[in-house]
């Protein structure tokens, strides 16, 4: 097993960041895992794992070991009249994922088409788009507890999915894994995800309520595309609002759509009727954090090397080079002086997306 020192992250970092790994070791298997656990130093010591660096803000270099996820392949698993059940290795980029399922004739992933990360990455903060989540087509996952070296599988439940949420984000009391239990249970910093399985329901249903959507098909004039045609759709929309990151470093959206209650909401509305909000089925109001930021005058703004992008103002990214690159501590500069405007105009505090690290 080869630990690579003093390596460059910026390569693998979507935002395009500076930073350096003390130490990084590549794995290519659930048996890679296993052996690290048996070096010296590795057990019980904190790790990083690190999949297509697309949702991570580097402040400085990493010194917790980054395990570099590498584990690929896809298999149909089973087939059976309600569902194909795919999985994928949890190194495989999301986006190679949904290209395969929908070639080889599973469809059910193409509204998220084109998100940058990769498939272990996919579960962690639940991925969403143009309404669809990973929960809604998740069936399991296998990781390692690199704590006591148990390989163990969890479901949808057990995964505790929230809106760009789950277990994976948060750390927590020390249950064990084997319990089957998994309620409050934070695994932040003890499970690596090396396998995830998707429940792709037959038969397939398109889902076009998203606004953009729904217009593209109107424009297209096609009563019933298939879920090539909405992969199409969505890599075209993704493509003219959001920046690809091998030309403008970016991170996604860099803060979650924050959600209000009625009241909050109709007190907010009073006061700037043209905010853009989505009623929830639990009675609460998510609100367009992109307008909020808009609506403060930070689109196209930029401070140091960190620029709030021209066409979508949820997303911040790097105004530096390769040789010149923004600074973690730059981005959060920028993400500060939003979240303040924000507050002070709207009451409403951000909450950032993207792991800090
Ligand atoms: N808006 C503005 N100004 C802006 C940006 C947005 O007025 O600068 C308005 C838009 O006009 C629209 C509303 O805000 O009415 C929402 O914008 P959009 O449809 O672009 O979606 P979003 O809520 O900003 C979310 C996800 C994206 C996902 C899209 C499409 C979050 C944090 N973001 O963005 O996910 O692609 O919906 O489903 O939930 C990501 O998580 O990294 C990400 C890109």
């Amino acid at each position: 097993m080869v630990v690579e020192k003093n390596v460059p992250l910026q390569p693998w970092n979507t935002f395009g960041i500076a930073a350096r790994a003390t130490s990084l070791v590549r794995i290519h298997s659930v048996s890679d895992l296993l052996r690290l656990r048996e070096q010296p130093g590795v057990s019980g010591a904190p790790f990083f794992v690190l999949g297509g660096g697309s949702n991570i803000v580097l402040t400085g270099d990493v010194k917790p070991l980054v395990l570099k996820m590498e584990i690929k392949g896809f298999r149909l698993v089973e087939e059976t009249p309600k569902a194909w059940i795919v999985e994928a290795g949890a190194g495989e980029l999301w986006h190679d994922c949904v290209a395969w399922t929908l070639r080889h004739g599973f469809p059910g992933l193409e509204n998220l088409a084109l998100i940058p990360g990769t498939v272990g990455a996919s579960p962690v903060q639940n991925i969403g788009a143009y309404g669809v989540e990973l929960q809604d087509r998740f069936d399991s996952l296998d990781a390692v507890d690199m704590q006591t070296g148990q390989t163990f599988t969890l479901n949808a439940g057990q995964c505790g999915f929230g809106y760009r949420d789950s277990v994976f984000k948060h750390g927590g009391p020390s249950v064990s894994v084997d319990a089957g239990d998994s309620r409050n249970m934070g695994l932040a910093g003890r499970a690596v995800i090396t396998h995830v399985r998707f429940r792709l329901p037959r038969p397939w249903k398109p889902v076009l309520g998203y606004l953009d959507l729904a217009r593209r098909q109107e424009e297209s004039g096609i009563a019933e595309p298939d879920a090539l045609q909405i992969f199409d759709w969505v890599c075209d929309i993704r493509r003219s609002k959001l920046p690809d990151p091998a030309v403008v470093g970016n991170a996604g959206s860099f803060f979650k759509n924050p959600t209000v209650s009625e009241d909050q909401c109709r007190d907010i509305i009073a006061r700037e009727p043209r905010i853009v909000h989505y009623p929830m089925p639990d009675g609460s109001v998510k609100l367009a954090a992109g307008w909020l930021i808009d609506a403060c005058g930070w689109r196209g703004k930029t401070i140091g090397k960190a620029g709030v992008y021209e066409k979508q103002a949820l997303v911040l990214v790097n105004r530096g080079t390769p040789a010149d690159s923004v600074t973690g501590g730059e981005v959060m500069t920028l993400a500060k002086a939003i979240q303040t405007s924000v507050y002070e105009r709207f009451g409403i505090r951000l909450e950032p997306e993207p792991v800090v690290v």
